[in-house]
């Protein structure tokens, strides 16, 4: 794919992506790479972190791997050190580990709620507050990955819509609160995005098309689809933009939802 920025967007700076390891985290982490930033990855497995450096080595870019869990602070302000150390500054985090899974409410245990609490919104606060005082050095861009189901009703994921709404509310204070600071933090909603686990999961068999046809746009997403967001939203042409929410998903929420759907 050509890219519809310059290559060297983002030449002398340093990415930290959780959640680098697989899915739309790689995809971004791959995009990062490719314009010009030194990508850090961090996730649980060291394996896929691995593999994912290897191919931004492979394409001429810079990367390093740092495993930990986004529900561990301390192991988070770890990494924030190592990266510090390794490439010498900080400009960038994207917070994209998340994990999610269909369960009814009254059958969803308190330690399953719990899980995706403590990784998608606790984890999200987590890397963001390791990674202050690196981003505060010089101003800095947070993206978050949100996505567009809390933003209705939507059966099977009580858990999650939960995790999403607070990390879009912690996106509009920590706008409000670090914009002196010189730090912008954004958030991104991706709607269903081809070959991803996220989609392999709430989305299998048969119902990718009937998720196909619920999209204005015709289509599922890719990676890129979503990387390229990220670029904007981590880019100069985003200089004034701060606690925004800005939906990637092919026009899918405002048509899946309400009385549309009884019209289609
Ligand atoms: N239905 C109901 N409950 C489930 C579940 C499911 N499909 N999957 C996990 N849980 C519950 C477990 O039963 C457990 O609760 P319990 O102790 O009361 O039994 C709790 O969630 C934690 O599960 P566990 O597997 O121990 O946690 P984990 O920390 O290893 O995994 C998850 C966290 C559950 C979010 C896991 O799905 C995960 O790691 N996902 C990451 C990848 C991912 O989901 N990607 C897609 C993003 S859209």
């Amino acid at each position: 794919m050509s890219s519809p920025y310059r290559h060297d967007l983002l030449q002398d700076q340093v990415a930290w992506i959780t959640g680098g390891g697989s899915g739309i985290g790689e995809g971004i982490a791959l995009q990062l790479a490719k314009h010009g930033a030194a990508v850090a990855l961090t996730g649980r497995k060291e394996a896929s972190l691995q593999r994912v450096a290897t191919r931004i080595a492979d394409e001429g870019g810079r990367a390093s791997v740092h495993p930990a869990d986004v529900r561990d602070p301390q192991g988070l302000e770890d990494v924030v050190s190592a990266i510090t150390e390794r490439w010498g500054r900080l400009d960038i985090l994207i917070n994209g580990a998340a994990g999610n899974f269909l369960c009814p409410a009254h059958s969803l245990s308190p330690n399953g709620f719990s899980s995706v609490i403590d990784i998608d919104l606790k984890g999200t606060f987590h890397a963001c507050k390791a990674a202050f005082p690196a981003l505060s050095e010089r101003g800095g861009s947070i993206v978050n990955i949100s996505a567009t189901l809390q933003l209705t009703g939507t059966p099977l994921q009580v858990h999650a819509v939960s995790a999403k709404a607070g990390i879009d509310a912690l996106t509009r204070t920590l706008a409000v609160e670090w914009g002196g600071a010189g730090i912008r933090i954004n958030a991104l909603a991706p709607g269903p995005i081809d070959g991803t686990p996220g989609m392999d999961k709430l989305a299998p068999g048969d119902m990718r098309d009937r998720v196909v046809r619920s999209i204005p746009l015709q289509r599922l997403g890719t990676v890129d689809d979503v990387a390229l967001a990220v670029l904007f939203l981590v880019g100069p042409a985003s200089a004034w933009t701060t606690g925004s929410f800005l939906v990637v998903d092919g026009g899918q929420w405002l048509s899946s939802g309400g009385l549309g759907a009884v019209f289609q």
